[in-house]
């Protein structure tokens, strides 16, 4: 069974490496360099480029390279019924908790208020709520969203997480569905977000839902750009709803360099560093689903196709 990797961002010899010492017989092939597209049965990667997928008669599995999938949707020639899986990584779940426990304390500790005081030299003490009065709210609590919850939680914010069907978290407030979209976000100080970009997701957070947010509210956006409506949240940052806002993620990446984002004061933006793939930490369980698609087996961590994710 040969595998196709591709990816602009990943290096394929680090991920040659670290999947020939779990299988040793691998026949490891990198985009475009495929060689007979009918002997090509698992693929691996990060946005193939439209058609490339289709032209493998025999592909038993699509493995994103990420936790994402919505580059995988956007190959309208996708085979129909190919399965797609993706990562599911511990290593990935603590880089995110420390990503968005970074900005959550950030924000908390009103780090950005202090940082102007510093470029104006002025002395100056705010008043600091308790953590027990600062609402974090978790935009998708899936296997990311309720790693972030269990590193919060040790700092003592009272948490809510929303999702797509009713969930039970420990310690977390469950909130499900678009009809308790608002008052999950009503009760929100602080919103990480960590849902998938889907149909459904794309553009939640507009005009409206960002005003539903109480008052100085700040988000630290770790999902994917598209969720957020840039003028929306740009608007709300500059007539003071919106206080501040950590973004990792964006419509257009890189972040053209004319954006407004770039240069906003309330503003931090990150080069979409939040949780990185690492091959060392990710290649058993592409081995492990090359090994079942290769016998036929259930696969793991397979994408539901209908919703997205
Ligand atoms: P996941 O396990 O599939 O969790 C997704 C969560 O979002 C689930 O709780 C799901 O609800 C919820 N959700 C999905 N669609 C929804 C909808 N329409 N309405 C309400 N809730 C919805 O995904 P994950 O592994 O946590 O990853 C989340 C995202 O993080 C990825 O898709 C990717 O975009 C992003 N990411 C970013 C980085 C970075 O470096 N910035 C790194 C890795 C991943 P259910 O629980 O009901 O299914
Ligand atoms: C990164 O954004 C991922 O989806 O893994």
């Amino acid at each position: 069974m040969a595998l196709l990797f591709h990816s602009s961002g990943d290096s394929p010899e680090a991920w040659k490496a670290a999947l020939l010492a779990l299988e040793p017989g691998l026949d490891f092939r990198i985009f475009p360099e495929t060689g007979n597209p009918a002997e090509i049965e698992f693929a691996l990667g990060w946005a193939f480029p439209p058609g490339a997928l289709a032209a493998l008669p025999n592909l038993k599995c699509l493995c994103s390279l990420g936790a994402g999938v919505d580059h995988v949707f956007r190959d309208s020639t996708l085979p129909k019924g190919l399965p797609v899986v993706r990562l599911v990584d511990d290593a990935m779940a603590d880089d995110m908790g420390d990503w968005v426990a970074l900005n959550v304390l950030r924000f908390h500790r009103r780090d950005p208020e202090y940082r102007r005081f510093q470029t104006e030299r002025r002395w100056v003490r705010l008043d600091q709520p308790y953590a027990k009065d600062r609402r974090v709210g978790i935009l998708g609590i899936g296997f990311l969203g309720q790693a972030v919850a269990r590193r919060l939680s040790a700092f003592g914010f009272p948490l809510a997480g929303w999702s797509r069907r009713p969930k039970r978290v420990p310690g977390v407030e469950s909130f499900h569905g678009p009809e308790q979209l608002d008052a999950f976000l009503a009760r929100t100080d602080i919103l990480a977000i960590l849902v998938p970009a889907t149909p459904a997701t794309e553009n939640l957070m507009d005009a409206r839902r960002l005003a539903r947010l109480p008052k100085g509210a700040a988000i630290v956006n770790a999902a994917r750009g598209r969720i957020i409506v840039d003028e929306a949240l740009l608007a709300a940052l500059d007539s003071g709803h919106i206080s501040v806002a950590a973004l990792d993620v964006f419509r257009e990446e890189p972040l053209p360099s004319e954006h407004p984002y770039w240069c906003h004061p309330k503003v931090l933006v990150f080069p979409h560093i939040a949780a990185y793939t690492d091959p060392e930490t990710a290649a058993a369980q592409v081995v492990d689903n090359l090994r079942r698609a290769r016998a036929g087996a259930p696969l793991q961590n397979l994408v539901d196709m209908q919703a997205g994710y």
